[in-house]
């Protein structure tokens, strides 16, 4: 450490550290309008101007370090000075806004402006006016103060040239480049933060501006909209377009997006009790400063009229609204009569990994206390639980200790099996491009990436070109090609000894067949060489597809494998499970699973067609949306004698039911959801209920207690808050202990496992589905997350669910494309024996041949029509594809 003083004041820092970042970090004052933390400096502003003892004249302190007994002034006259100098050349191109208006100096709070409106300060008519941070700058250095003005001694250059018009073409950012005072951070931000370099700095000299791909439109380029260029942009050039005019907030709320396992924390602004900007929270290490375009707009997917503001209950063929009493009689009622007459068993509950980890418990509480049956769970958990227990019998834990921030800091070796990470877990994607990055040097070395998927998603990109390879494998068979690698790796003589050493029985492995492939034979060099250097981290990730329990469990097997291979006993520490759905593991932490003899969902859809389940309680499920064999679900759910629904939106399972609760958005409610690496975190209320609706936690309270009573259950469900239910989690659910709602002050950092977890490790066998043959016209159907698509505006079929469109239709692969003669647009047909299905073509070429891709959100999860109801096998659904005449 050096010891160095600033303004006089004695401070310690780093030698070698950045001086701008000490100065900022230790609560003074400089102005650095072209700084970014932790990004080498561009120097292109001058603002930061310092006095250095023993310089010459005055110092960038971007550009400058840290050394031991170094002198810095940051506030004499000379320095103001010079700062007002560098700020009236920035200022003379700039917008002429009130700040630079030619009357600036002259008007005073409460004049009326030449403009004819009320001086109040500064940039009356910019949408930025107050969270600008040149006007702050100016601010703070007085320009336009005391006859200084903005411009002073510098021709008014914003006059002089024609402005180019603002892009106001997608639905979440403006760029007005007349406000651009060409700082270059979005250019930096987007090209070494997010690793996507959609913007560039285009012409010279004067006409220096910047571009957006090849210079047209954002939503042209390559942007995927996450807006980190806009956190960093100084001015109102790159604004977030909803509620770009209302966005000077009045209060802030952190708290955790809830669309994807990732658990990026985010901080919602709020103006009017209502959110109208989001931006990342720094509280999970892992999202750090970044989130991903869903954590930032879907605040704003969908109206308020959208979402349910009344509760109903069916009258009939009809749902009518209904008190909230008069909803609790009927639901009350309803389970109570089933139980009476069927017993316990015939009921069943569904909870959500959407929702929160206190409304889990809750339902399942429900089940368990008062009504006494096991049969609990939720759409998307076989899947998930085909993995988790997967992985638990390789590695012999039931929580994974791997901890995601291990990935960008340590990680050298990066497997990932994944459909495509980009758009399933943008920020997951993002942190291994970080640990990629040969940029990074000399802070860390870059790590190599094995991609292995069927489709080529953005990360394979940072695969080959960095020394690492994609493994194409058709789709399905992820686990075959894995399962062959480790077959290689378990003929090295040294990885064979070192896995005997740890336990590991070898023979239990398949053979797999050898592939000379280059692909192939990279990946087994870069494995090897990550065997044979232990004190390397690895890092091995798996996101299993939202269908396809056998598909999951084997290839969560074979990854397992492979990591067992490479790391032996420590190796549960670097293996990662990715469910694609936000709380999958809170929700099994606190119970919502069937235990005992109790049904999980397939069992429930089974019993509640055959009609030994009556009675079905879905608490922010929709089996309709997301169960493979959609007519097989609705036929179950149809037979049932009663359905009752917590939700937010009339989903299709909600139009079914007997009787509705109207819930909140995830952003209006309290609790805590457990991330992918257990990171419990919580979630604080940002926005006021629609209407009547309120947080299901409140109505499974009142529901459990209500129906306690009417079944003489002893249970209680006396909860004030949510805060209380958390409370009781930290007593019930192991892990959990220090989580308490008000008295945790790590939110963010604790993870409900323990770093050093280990547990009896074992080789498993893998068995995989032979290819089916493939006749002319027959594809592999893929299903997976999109990026852009919103959950909630899926659900109810809205058709801008995906607002720029970019997941929507049916991705076929463009060579495929002309042997079956269709153009990109054309509507086609993907039908099977189950169901006909109407989309737009779209021409790509990160579908393989002979498979088609649907977003598995699309137009309410449609393609789950196609898609067959769980058949034990790996191999992908078929359907064949017809053009539209
Ligand atoms: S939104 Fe993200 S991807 Fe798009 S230009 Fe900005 S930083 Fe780049
Ligand atoms: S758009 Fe914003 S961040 Fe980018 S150069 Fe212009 S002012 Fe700077
Ligand atoms: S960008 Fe900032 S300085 Fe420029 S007009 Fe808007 S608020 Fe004022
Ligand atoms: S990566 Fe996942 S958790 Fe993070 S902002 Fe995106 S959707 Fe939300
Ligand atoms: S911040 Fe140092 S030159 Fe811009």
């Amino acid at each position: 450490m050096a010891k160095i003083r600033i303004d006089g004041r004695e401070i310690e820092a780093p030698d070698g550290a950045p001086l701008v970042e000490v100065i900022k970090d230790n609560g003074i004052y400089v102005s650095n309008l072209c700084y970014i933390d932790g990004l080498p400096p561009y120097a292109g502003c001058r603002t930061c101007l310092v006095e250095i003892e023993g310089g010459r004249g005055l110092q960038l302190s971007c550009t400058a370090t840290v050394r031991d007994e170094m002198v810095v002034r940051t506030d004499t006259p000379e320095v103001k000075s010079a700062r007002q100098y560098v700020l009236s050349i920035i200022n003379a191109n700039h917008s002429d806004r009130c700040l630079t208006c030619h009357r600036r100096v002259k008007c005073m709070p409460g004049d009326v402006c030449l403009r004819d409106d009320v001086v109040t300060h500064r940039c009356l008519t910019c949408s930025k006016n107050y969270r600008c941070e040149l006007q702050t700058t100016n601010d703070i250095m007085d320009v336009g103060e005391d006859s200084v003005e903005p411009w002073e001694s510098e021709d008014r250059t914003y006059y002089e040239w024609e402005q180019p018009e603002p892009d106001r073409a997608n639905p979440f950012f403006e760029f007005d480049p007349q406000m651009c005072i060409i700082c270059t951070r979005c250019v930096r931000a987007c090209a070494d933060l997010r690793h996507t370099g959609a913007i560039t700095l285009a012409g010279r000299g004067f006409s220096t501006r910047i571009a957006f791909g090849a210079g047209g439109q954002i939503d042209e380029s390559n942007c995927d909209f996450c807006g980190a260029c806009v956190d960093v942009c100084p001015t109102a050039t790159l604004m977030e377009k909803p509620n770009k005019w209302l966005a000077r907030t009045e209060d802030w709320v952190s708290t955790v997006c809830n669309s994807c396992s990732v658990g990026c924390t985010i901080s919602v602004g709020l103006r009017n009790g209502k959110p109208v900007i989001v931006k990342p929270d720094t509280l999970n290490p892992f999202s750090d400063d970044q989130i991903c375009v869903r954590g930032r707009f879907h605040y704003d997917a969908l109206k308020a009229k959208e979402r349910l503001g009344r509760h109903m209950v069916r009258q009939g063929n009809q749902v009518a609204p209904s008190t909230l009493d008069a909803a609790l009689d009927a639901a009350v009622s309803k389970l109570a009569a089933v139980k009476d007459e069927h017993g316990p068993e015939s009921i069943a509950i569904l909870g959500s990994p959407f929702i929160t980890n206190e409304e889990n418990y809750l339902a399942q509480r429900i089940a368990r206390e008062v009504i006494g049956t096991q049969n609990v769970d939720f759409t998307a958990a076989p899947v998930n639980r085909a993995a988790r227990n997967a992985a638990a019998a390789g590695f012999g834990l039931e929580r994974l200790p791997a901890d995601l921030t291990a990935i960008p800091e340590r990680a050298k070796t990066i497997i990932v099996v994944a459909d495509d990470l980009e758009e399933s877990h943008n920020i997951a994607a993002m942190r291994i491009k970080d640990a990629v990055d040969p940029r990074k040097l000399p802070v860390r070395e870059p790590a190599r990436l094995i991609v292995v998927s069927a489709r080529r998603g953005e990360l394979c990109d940072f695969a080959e070109p960095f020394g690492g390879v994609w493994l194409q494998t058709e789709p399905g068979k992820e686990a075959a090609l894995l399962s062959d690698l480790v077959a290689q790796l378990a003929t090295d003589d040294a990885i064979k000894s070192a896995a005997n050493a740890a336990g590991l029985d070898v023979s239990a492995l398949a053979d797999g067949s050898a592939r000379d492939d280059d692909a192939f034979q990279n990946a087994l060099a870069i494995l090897r060489d990550a065997a044979t250097d232990q004190e390397q981290e690895i890092a091995v990730l798996v996101a299993p597809k939202p269908a396809g329990i056998a598909l999951a469990s084997e290839t969560t097997k074979a990854a397992a494998n492979l990591a067992l291979l490479l790391r032996g006993k420590t190796a549960a520490s670097s293996f990662y499970l990715m469910p694609t759905e936000a709380n999958v593991n809170g929700a099994h932490d606190v119970g919502l699973e069937p235990r005992d003899a109790g049904l999980d969902f397939e069992g429930i859809i089974d019993g509640a067609a055959s009609g030994t389940i009556k009675a079905l309680l879905v608490a922010g499920d929709n089996p309709l949306m997301f169960a493979p064999g959609r007519a097989r679900v609705e036929a179950a759910l149809k037979n049932l004698d009663a359905l009752i629904v917590i939700d937010q939106i009339e989903t299709d399972t909600a139009k079914l039911a007997d009787v509705v609760f109207a819930d909140v958005t995830p952003i209006a409610k309290d609790g805590t959801m457990t991330s992918a690496d257990h990171r419990v975190q919580r979630l604080g209320a940002a926005e006021a209920p629609v209407g009547e609706a309120r947080p299901a936690w409140q109505t499974l309270r009142d529901l459990g207690q209500q129906l306690a009573q009417k079944l003489g259950a002893p249970a209680s469900f006396d909860y004030a808050e949510a805060a209380d239910v958390t409370e009781e989690i930290t007593v019930t659910v192991p892990g959990y202990e220090r989580f308490h709602y008000y008295g945790y002050h790590s939110w963010g950092r604790g993870r409900a496992v323990a770093d050093d977890a280990s547990g009896e490790i074992a080789l498993q066998q893998v068995s995989v589905s032979p290819s089916t043959a493939s006749p002319n016209g027959d594809v592999a159907l893929i299903s997976g997350r999109t990026l852009y698509t919103n959950l909630e505006a899926a659900a109810i079929h809205a058709t801008n669910a995906d607002k720029l469109g970019r997941g929507d239709g049916a991705f076929v692969n463009q060579y495929d494309a002309v042997e079956f003669g269709i153009k990109d647009g054309d509507q086609i047909l993907l039908q099977n024996g189950s169901a006909e299905l109407s989309f737009k073509a779209v021409l790509t070429n990160t579908v393989p041949r002979g498979a088609v891709f649907v977003s598995s959100y699309y137009d309410g999860g449609a393609v789950n029509a196609l898609l067959p109801s769980e058949n034990g096998t790996t191999a992908p659904a078929r359907v064949t594809l017809v053009k539209q005449t």
